[in-house]
């Protein structure tokens, strides 16, 4: 079987992480060599930019954003990524391009055209083979995270306009491509969330 990459979406507190592990369990009990990975993340360079750009002492523009974004993801592709999709794993991404685009496209006003040209230079086209979006009211999400307890990171502190920007830019996409992102009520219990994933991703388990 080919490697797949399945991609998770959304809004801060919409449940990534947590629909990551259970659908990695699911895969997993059915013999599917899957890897689960974060984005910024994955591989050493990444991890270290990741705790850059994130980090609220530091003055970080939108252009310098969306170029520290695209250079951790880069290098995610060509160390780990490409492998092992080459070697035929499944890798479920908790969070890819799109972040991007809906993130500094949106968010930050720098316009999803420019972002996507960006990141086909550092990703050198990669697609995913499905893209679950987990859509969650933006004021719920803030909720949800703030129900955490965590220290906001520098992004989490942006205001109310950044995230309803970022959530309206999710919806562009997703009606742009419905074949490849699939929307997923995230108000709804984990359990049901997952399972709406492995519907979403039945086709690609035949
Ligand atoms: P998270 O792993 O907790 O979701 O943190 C990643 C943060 O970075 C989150 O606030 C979303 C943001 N982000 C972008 O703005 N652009 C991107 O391309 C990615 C991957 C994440």
């Amino acid at each position: 079987m080919p490697g797949r990459l399945i991609t998770i979406e959304g809004l801060d507190g919409a449940g990534k992480t947590t629909l990551a592990a259970g659908l990695a369990e699911v895969l997993e009990a059915r013999g599917v060599p899957v890897r689960a990975l974060r984005e910024p993340g994955g591989v050493e360079l990444s991890e270290r930019l990741r705790e850059l750009v994130k980090d609220p002492a530091l003055t970080v523009g939108a252009r310098a954003e969306a170029l520290v974004y695209a250079a951790a993801r880069a290098q995610l592709v060509e160390e780990l990524l490409a492998p092992a999709l080459a070697a035929g794993e499944w890798v479920l991404l908790d969070r890819f391009v799109d972040s991007s685009l809906a993130y500094q496209g949106g968010g930050r006003g720098l316009g999803i055209d420019a972002i996507a040209e960006l990141n086909r230079f550092g990703t050198g086209g990669l697609t995913p083979d499905r893209t679950l979006y987990l859509r969650i009211d933006p004021q719920d999400g803030r909720a949800r995270q703030a129900g955490r307890g965590e220290a906001a990171d520098r992004l989490e502190r942006e205001d109310d306009t950044f995230f309803a920007a970022i959530a309206l830019a999710y919806e562009q996409l997703a009606a742009l491509e419905p074949e490849r992102v699939r929307e997923i009520d995230a108000a709804q219990s984990p359990e049901a969330v997952l399972a709406d994933a492995i519907g979403e991703i039945s086709d690609l388990l035949r």
